[in-house]
């Protein structure tokens, strides 16, 4: 039965599969260099899935050569199953999901074991047999064996029971849909199958958020046969659960988890859960954070909800993940002393030896919430007694949300590698989350996923992170280069000039990102208080959100110190404090998280912290036009479609990383009123604004936040002076002719070729029109485009400002460059301005 479910969803027809991320098993073009007879010694469903999958990727590396009758062979079992084959040979105890891979070469037959600690290692040791043998890794000599290590490897999808997705940038949920579980769950079986191909064990399934209805006996129903799905990749279901369910859900007065009768439901429910789903892995839990119920609301503590729900999950061998972002929303900016950072490590550090042994604090890796650069949350090192992992986010809410390449490997690997120095003695976090350092039992990593229905996570480079986080849960000691040399391999292309630039470009993209949106430790300077995508370096400020980067006039950055600040630094283990108490001694890219300097402060090279915004805001935006530069020097050496896919993506990236460069640094240069020694920020000579145009039918419009158009205006074909953030524009529907406005310059600098790159926002809502005409004349085939990109925000942002390039036009003085725009909908065709560029042919 349950082979037969996985001949079911591996079925070719299926419209989204595994294929789409890194299982191509492109072939190789080489004879394998392994048996490809696969034969098993068990029956067990696990044992059966890996023998098909194996079978499955030979077949498809060897390019279609008919598989091996014999007498060589792959042989798959547990330890005690190799044990009664081989009486004679030693097999190795292995522990629980362990895998051991052996070459054996008798006089006539060529053997490869592979020998699991339990049936799911044999299944990780068939897809680490075929990841090698996707490398072009010779494995006629296969020795190998690997465990993981951290017991706890799940992704965390914030999906909605209606279909949505929290922070997901990857279409609608695979899951769920118009409050149900989908009736169509192929796609959650090939996502099982990506899970387990990196060692992922568990999977939650639902947003953190309005959990509650998940628990519902119809919900729960469904959520079996989502187990049931996963189950033949040894991928169990976890639920995020509502703490206030006992009242929402089950018809009590009341949910305080330390009332009998609260306790009873959740017993009770559990056992329901468990008679559907016996393998079912646990609850998650975010209760007292941004607007969820929780104990505090009854005086209680987290470790009594944590406990009350362990309790419950005991007997059946569950867990909890509790999650320590728990903080106040509504702090007061005005105190000079309130600090957010400070709340998970106040919450919970006096309640370690307090919690269930099946509980597990879950705490993000920083002491915010997934900025593009935050210290390590001092709460890994502030509970020695309370088994732990750490929360990562493979969705790129802060960082790019999949439009732009962000590879996020090298940041979480700086956190594991990162030494708490707990009691003065080496304490990498990568030890305290797998348990090592302060002898627990459980432990491990945490990835919200956000996958969807479009291609997984939208953009095919984003699945380099989903890939790397299943990859550091199971080895950390593995570097962000070698994970993406071997993502690379398998997705892309073996082809060495090709792995070059794929990695090379991966590695540099996370640092490119944070020098163009927020670097000495600013943060993401995003929308904090709408999208989270686009500048907008004020909504950080004078709310209760705590994510406050006190820039003014004089100064910038966050004073955290003991001596003088929020006392955060204080959190830290003394050999950690003493670095981060002095702003001599915190590394640049954090001098901002901890310390505020006067914009004049000198950084450890000598370069003055305002300086430093400007250039690295500069060279961050250099660095994602290069990407489009490396990109297009793999035309032609890898597959065309993806070739064709990417491309535009990049070019988007490098357009909008000069919306952020520009929002940036004009925004510090008017706070600061120190310029540029370079002359950048705020001049741009080759740039002709829209407010400066003849206009016909165009308005002009002050943008909000003023930093997120050129000069802070622009103009918009609608008769609105003001935009107001979600005001509905005028529809210019099917019912309403839409009129045509035109923004017209004479060009009167030098002879020559040209691009000419037009900056407008692209508001959803509708498809506005442009074109650009030269002395009337249409000059180039690209010269007309629509503005049908889905970006954020239903006002002009920097969200959804972006840019067409129409490529080598002849311009001489006295020309007339002229754009129209046509509002489709309730987009109205807003123009920044244009920009005239060296020519460059077009792609
Ligand atoms: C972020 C995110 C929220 C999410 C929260 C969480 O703040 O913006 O959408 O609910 O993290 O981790 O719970």
């Amino acid at each position: 039965m349950c082979i037969m479910t996985v001949f079911i969803y591996a079925h070719p027809a299926v419209a989204q599969t595994a294929a789409q991320a890194w299982l191509k098993y492109h072939p190789l073009g080489k004879p394998l260099t392994v048996p490809t007879r696969v034969s098993t010694l068990g029956q067990s469903m696990l044992e059966q899935t890996a023998a098909l999958e194996l079978r499955r990727g030979l077949l498809s590396l060897s390019g279609g050569a008919p598989l091996e009758q014999g007498p060589n062979i792959i042989l798959l079992g547990t330890v005690q199953e190799m044990r009664a084959r081989q009486p004679k040979t030693t097999v190795p105890s292995l522990g629980p999901d362990e895998f051991l891979i052996t070459a054996r070469h008798g006089d006539l037959a060529r053997e490869i074991d592979i020998v699991g600690g339990n049936d799911r290692a044999i299944l990780y040791g068939a897809f680490a047999l075929l990841r090698n043998l996707a490398q072009g890794i010779d494995m006629s000599k296969a020795d190998i064996r690997e465990h993981p290590a951290m017991p706890v490897r799940w992704v965390d999808e914030w999906d909605n029971a209606d279909g949505s997705i929290e922070r997901g940038y990857a279409g609608r949920s695979i899951f769920f849909d118009n409050g149900h579980v989908r009736d169509d769950l192929a796609p959650v079986a090939e996502y099982a199958r990506l899970l387990a191909s990196v060692g992922i064990n568990a999977c939650n399934v639902n947003n953190v958020n309005n959990a509650a209805v998940f628990l519902t006996p119809q919900m729960l129903q469904g959520i079996a046969r989502i187990a049931e799905a996963m189950r033949p990749y040894g991928v169990r279901v976890a639920l995020s659960v509502d703490i206030a369910s006992p009242q929402k859900i089950g018809g009590l007065s009341t949910y305080d988890p330390l009332d009998p009768a609260v306790k009873t439901w959740w017993s009770t429910k559990v056992n329901e859960i468990y008679a559907l789903i016996p393998d079912f892995a646990g609850f998650t839990v975010k209760a007292d954070s941004e607007g969820q119920p929780g104990p505090a609301s009854f005086g209680r503590t987290p470790a009594d909800a944590a406990n009350t729900l362990a309790t419950a999950l005991a007997p059946h061998s569950g867990v909890v993940l509790y999650r320590a972002f728990v903080y106040n929303h509504h702090a007061d900016w005005r105190d000079p002393k309130a600090d957010r950072a400070r709340a998970a490590y106040d919450i919970f550090h006096p309640l370690d030896g307090k919690f269930a042994p099946n509980v597990i604090i879950q705490t993000k890796e920083g002491p915010i919430d997934f900025q593009v650069r935050e210290p390590v949350s001092p709460l890994f090192g502030g509970l020695t007694q309370t088994s732990q992992a750490m929360e990562v986010q493979i969705t790129q809410e802060y960082t790019g949300q999949q439009r732009h390449l962000v590879y996020l490997a090298p940041m979480w690997k700086q956190v594991l590698d990162f030494d708490m120095r707990v009691g003065g003695a080496s304490t990498p976090v990568r030890e305290i989350v797998a348990g090592k350092s302060f002898h627990r039992t459980l432990g491990g990593m945490i990835g919200v996923a956000g996958i969807g229905q479009q291609a997984w996570l939208g953009s095919p480079l984003a699945l380099a992170n989903l890939y790397a986080f299943g990859r550091l849960a199971w080895n950390p000691d593995l570097t962000p280069e070698q994970i993406a040399d071997e993502w690379t391999r398998q997705t892309i292309s073996n082809n060495p000039a090709v792995v070059r630039v794929v990695t090379k470009m991966l590695m540099q993209s996370w640092p490119a990102y944070e020098s163009y949106t927020g670097p000495l430790g600013l943060q993401t300077l995003t929308d904090i208080t709408g999208s989270h995508y686009g500048p907008n370096i004020e909504s950080s400020e004078n709310n209760g959100w705590g994510q406050w980067h006190r820039a003014n006039h004089n100064g910038l950055g966050m004073d955290r110190t003991v001596a003088t600040g929020t006392g955060y630094v204080g959190q830290y283990s003394p050999d950690v404090a003493k670095v981060y108490e002095s702003a001599a001694t915190t590394p640049d890219d954090l001098l901002l998280f901890f310390h505020h300097v006067p914009y004049t402060w000198k950084l450890h090279d000598g370069k003055t912290v305002i300086q430093y915004l400007y250039d690295s805001h500069y060279d961050g935006a250099a660095q994602a036009a290069h990407f489009v530069d490396d990109w297009e020097s793999l035309k032609g050496r890898i597959d065309p479609e993806l070739y064709a896919d990417m491309l535009p993506r990049l070019q988007y990236q490098a357009g909008h990383a000069i919306v952020w460069r520009d929002a940036v640094t004009q925004f510090f240069l008017k706070l600061s009123g120190i310029p540029d020694d370079r002359g950048r920020a705020g001049h741009y000579p080759n740039r002709l604004e829209a407010e400066t145009a003849r206009l016909t039918g165009y308005k002009v419009i002050e943008v909000n936040p003023w930093e997120d158009a050129s000069g802070g205006k622009a103009v918009t074909c609608h008769d609105t002076t003001s935009v107001v953030p979600d005001k509905p524009e005028k529809d210019y529907g099917a019912s309403a002719p839409a009129p045509t406005c035109a923004a017209e310059w004479t060009y009167n600098a030098q002879p020559g070729r040209f691009n000419i790159a037009v900056q407008y926002f692209d508001l959803q809502g509708g498809v506005a029109k442009f074109s650009l005409e030269i002395n009337g004349q249409t000059p180039t085939p690209d010269a007309s485009w629509s503005a049908d990109a889905t970006l954020p925000t239903s006002h002009l942002h920097a969200d959804n400002s972006t840019r067409h390039i129409v490529h080598n036009v002849g311009l001489k003085p006295g020309d007339k460059i002229r754009i129209e725009g046509t509002p489709g909908g309730t987009d109205p065709a807003a123009l920044d301005y244009i920009e005239i560029l060296p020519a460059t042919p077009s792609q």
